[in-house]
Parts: structure tokens; C-alpha cells; sequence
């Protein structure tokens, strides 16, 4: 877009780190959240929300890191009304350049009944602690919870509260994603012409995506007038999810004809978060997803390939390298050296340091040793930043299985454990099951498996292998990742990954000290 002026300029506030990482079982590492952070801010976003600093240590200790580190965006952590939340969020994000406080209540009459704060009490609470936030920081968001299903005058009341307060921007979320378009567009636009201070703050959208509508709702409510929308990689978050980041910002670049406002979004950036952010919550992405799904840029069929030789916008409303796919995704094979895996991976949008391409270059040389051809996701697949698999206590040292027609089949494990190795034979019902109880018979533990999760990376039968597992022991979820041509040895690295994790977070945490524990609905 050209000739944009601040109105037309719509800010990209993400909440991947908070929202996205609230969905059971997308939980991510301290480095984990770094690193998408990193991402984040280098890609554009103007608000990144890394978290809910009164939920754990480790959320707390996560937002203060990712404030500490951020170069761009505003920092922005999440408390609900109360000044311990409050207090708690400030000590986390004030080491941040452009800090901010997120505070909310739920206001609909089913949120209300909850914290049981009859209208009067929770507009004194509204009032006290967004004054509260505002003494402590400059730059203030409030929301509404569930503001959709508010009645419109309490809407009004409490938003103008928040205003004189010191609010600096008011969130309207539909929080059960319950909205549709034409009412989110409606919606925004008759706030901002009723509650008095409106035309001083920013109004935002962030919508759930529980009837697929949440990137329409978001793009509507710009049209009402919002200016900041919230949204996540890949549309992560509770329950449907989010609006995906993606999705409404390559809307606003490909249809600016009738949509006029812009992001600050490096758009070429777009797939490799959206890679890493898949990996590190275990949430894999739908192949037919927009925008970053794998087929989303796939033409299958003769017509479409015969259109697309000729003219490449006969199918292509937008080019996959504007999402940052590279033209061609064959890549390296078993002679490319260091230099061009570093460059690669820089390309994809990891940028390593000598340790980290040291050990995925050994890891690259076994994959090139099995197969002839490495894609582009196959590098994704091989990399595991910011781990070490050296500091694993718990190493894979051989596996064999021999699988029939007739089961049981059967594994022969050997595992080393904190230095010392063992070794065990069990059967099971399929390869996968013999291995995991032969891993459980060298490792006891009362972790439960929640999710076993096979995705082929490439096509062709020496494709390799994408596993993610996720499992939980006392409210600690962890997850953990593999690739390998064969998909029993994928597994087992992914499961054995995960038992690694697992003792990573019992030495760190004490149970019940996960965010999910929290119940974010409770004000008081
Ligand atoms: O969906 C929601 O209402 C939220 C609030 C905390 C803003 O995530
Ligand atoms: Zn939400």
C-alpha cells in the first residue's frame, strides 16, 4: 500500500505466547517462547502478548525474558482485575522498551455470575484497577470479556470507565466466537460513535474462531473502525482457535482494493514461523489451511497445471514467495556441505550458531545417507533449536522390531539412562505400541500419552516421518517431536523426546504450576 496515513495503518498484535500457548496441550518451552518471540518481533508484529505472568513462574519468568529481549515490539503482558494480577504483569513487562498492561473481566451476564459482582461492584472494579495499571505503565489495554454477549448499555458503561480510567486501548473480544461479520463491523462502529473518549483510544478486535469466522469478524471490525487486531500463528488458541496472524494480514496486502489499511508485517516471513510454531506446540497445521497449509500453494489437477505453466495468476491470487516459500523447494543432497545448510536454514528462518549447525549438519549427513532427495520441510523436520541432545538423560542407542502379519510384534530396546544402559524386549499390538512398552518397561513413569500424531513430510516412500506425542503427569503437558525415514524410529525419538522434557519440567516446576491450572475466569 502506498500513501497510507496512520489511520489506515492497522496494528498486528499477536497472542500465539498467551491465547495460542492457553490450548491445552500447546505448551512451549522457556527457549521455545524466545525463539517465537524472536520471530515475532522480527517479522513485524507491533504487539506481541508473551504471556500471563501471574499463571506460573514459568509464564512470569518467560514474559520478563521476552520483554528484556524484544527490539520492536511493544511487550505486552495479560492480568485479570485484581492488583496482585496487575502488579505481577508490571514486575514481568517493565523490562521492556514499550511495555504494556493487558487487563480484563469477563462483563456478559453468564462472565459476571461468575466472580458473583453485581453490575455496580464490577464497574468500581473496572474503575480501581485499570487506575491501578495506569499509575504503573503508560500504556494501557483493557477488554470486556465476552463483550459480544454484553448488554450493549453495560458495554458502553464500563468501557467509558475503563477510558476515563486511563485505558489506552479497549479490546472487544468475542470470546466464544459467537459473532458474525456484519454484527462485529456494526459492533465496533457504534462504540466508537456512543461511548464518549472513544475517538482518543485504539479499538481491537480479537475473535474466536469457534464458527470459522473469526478472520471475517477481525476484517469487519476494521471496517467498523478497529485498528489493532488480535490474532496467532497459524490461528492457534483455545478451543477453534484464533484468528490466524496469516490469514488477515496476506487479506489486507492481496484485496488493499477494497480493504485500505495496512500492517508493518514482513510478510516473506510468514512460513517459517508458521513451521516453528507447529513444531514446538504440536499442533500441525491442515493441509488445506490459507495461507500456510502444505497444499495451499499445490496444483494438482492438468487444468490447473497447464494454467498455471502459462500464466501463474490463472489459479495464484498472491505468489508463494510473498509467504516466503522459495520457487523451488528441491534443495541439497548428500554432498552439499556446512555453508549452503547454513544458508538454507537462514533462508527457512533459522538462523544457527556454530554448535547448533555443527549438530544438525550431523543430522543432516545420516538423512542424506537414506535419502536422495532433501526438501525444504525435511530441514524444517531436522531441526530441534535450543535443546541439547547431549543433556538428554534419557538416549536411544539401538532399536529393532520385528513386525508379522500375525502380531504381536515386538521390540528390542536398548536405552541409555542417565549413562548407564539397558536393554528389554517387549511385544505390543502394532510396532509403535511394542516400542513405547519397551521404553515404559526401562523408564517407569505415570506420564499418560494424550496424543500420538503421524504426518508424512515429503511424498515418496523414503518420505520421512513427522511424530509428535504429547503427554501429561500431574498437570505438566509436554510434547515431543521427530522425524526420521522410518516411523517407528521416529516414535520412539519423539516419545523418548518428550520423557526428556518431562524430567526437564519436574526437576524446574513444582505440580500446579501449570497455566492451564490457573482459571483465568476467577477475578478475585
Ligand atoms: O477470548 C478472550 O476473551 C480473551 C481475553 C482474555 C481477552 O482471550
Ligand atoms: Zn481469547
Amino acid at each position: 500500500m502506498t500513501n497510507t496515513t496512520d489511520k489506515d495503518r492497522v496494528l498486528i498484535f499477536d497472542t500465539t505466547l498467551r491465547d495460542g500457548e492457553q490450548s491445552p496441550g500447546a505448551t512451549m518451552t522457556h527457549t521455545e517462547k524466545l525463539e517465537i518471540a524472536g520471530l515475532l518481533d522480527d517479522m513485524g508484529v507491533d504487539i506481541i502478548e508473551a504471556g500471563f505472568p501471574i499463571a506460573s513462574e514459568g509464564d512470569f519468568n518467560a514474559v520478563a525474558a521476552i520483554s528484556k529481549n524484544a527490539t520492536n515490539a511493544v511487550i505486552c503482558g495479560l492480568a485479570r482485575a485484581n492488583l496482585g494480577d496487575i502488579d505481577r504483569c508490571w514486575e514481568a513487562v517493565k523490562h521492556a522498551a514499550k511495555p504494556r498492561i493487558h487487563t480484563f473481566i469477563g462483563t456478559s451476564p453468564l462472565h459476571r455470575a461468575i466472580p458473583n459482582l453485581t453490575m455496580d461492584e464490577m464497574a468500581e472494579r473496572i474503575e480501581q484497577t485499570v487506575s491501578h495499571a495506569r499509575n504503573l505503565c503508560d500504556n494501557i489495554q483493557w477488554s470486556p470479556m465476552d463483550a459480544t454477549r454484553t448488554e450493549w448499555d453495560y458495554l458502553c458503561r464500563t468501557i467509558e470507565i475503563a477510558i476515563k480510567a486511563g485505558a489506552t486501548t479497549i479490546n472487544i473480544p468475542d470470546t466464544v466466537g459467537y459473532t458474525a461479520p456484519v454484527e462485529s463491523a456494526d459492533l465496533i462502529r457504534r462504540l466508537i460513535e456512543t461511548v464518549p473518549g472513544a475517538d482518543e483510544v485504539v479499538f481491537a478486535t480479537h475473535c474466536h474462531n469457534d464458527l470459522g469466522m473469526a478472520t471475517a469478524n477481525a476484517l469487519a471490525a476494521v471496517a467498523g473502525g478497529a485498528r489493532q487486531i488480535e490474532c496467532t500463528i497459524n490461528g492457534l488458541g483455545e478451543r477453534a482457535g484464533n484468528t490466524a496472524l496469516e490469514e488477515v494480514v496476506m487479506a489486507l496486502k492481496v484485496r488493499g482494493d477494497i480493504m485500505p489499511w495496512s500492517t508493518g508485517i514482513d510478510t516473506t516471513k510468514i512460513m517459517a514461523i508458521s513451521h516453528r510454531v507447529a513444531t514446538v506446540s504440536g499442533f500441525p497445521v491442515q493441509f488445506n489451511k490459507a495461507i500456510v497449509g502444505k497444499n495451499a500453494f499445490a496444483h494438482e489437477s492438468g487444468i490447473h497445471q497447464d494454467g498455471m505453466l502459462k500464466n501463474a495468476e490463472t489459479f495464484e491470487i498472491m505468489r508463494p514467495t510473498d509467504v516466503g516459500l522459495s520457487e523451488t523447494n528441491l534443495v541439497m543432497g548428500k554432498h552439499s556441505g556446512r555453508a549452503a545448510l547454513r544458508s538454507k536454514l537462514s533462508d527457512l528462518g533459522f538462523d544457527l550458531g556454530d554448535n547448533q549447525l555443527r549438530d544438525v549438519f550431523v543430522r543432516f549427513k545420516e538423512l542424506a545417507d537414506r535419502k536422495k532427495e532433501i526438501f525444504d520441510d525435511d530441514l524444517i523436520a531436522l531441526m530441534r533449536v535450543g535443546e541439547d541432545p547431549e543433556n538428554d538423560r534419557l538416549k536411544i542407542v539401538s532399536l529393532r522390531v520385528v513386525c508379522g502379519t500375525h502380531g504381536p510384534q515386538q521390540a528390542d530396546l536398548t536405552l541409555d539412562i542417565d549413562g548407564t544402559e539397558h536393554s528389554t524386549t517387549q511385544t505390543g499390538d502394532g510396532p509403535v505400541d511394542a516400542t513405547f512398552n519397551a521404553v515404559n518397561a526401562l523408564f517407569a513413569h505415570d506420564a499418560h500419552l494424550q496424543l500420538y500424531q503421524v504426518h508424512a513430510v515429503t511424498e515418496g516412500t523414503d518420505a520421512q516421518a513427522t511424530v509428535s506425542v504429547r503427554m501429561e503427569e500431574d498437570g505438566r503437558i509436554v510434547t515431543g517431536q521427530s522425524a526420521d525415514t522410518d516411523t517407528v524410529v521416529a516414535s520412539a525419538k519423539a516419545y523418548v523426546h518428550a520423557l526428556n522434557r518431562l524430567l526437564v519440567r519436574r526437576e524446574k516446576s513444582a505440580p500446579g504450576t501449570d497455566t492451564r491450572e490457573i482459571n483465568y475466569k476467577d477475578v478475585s
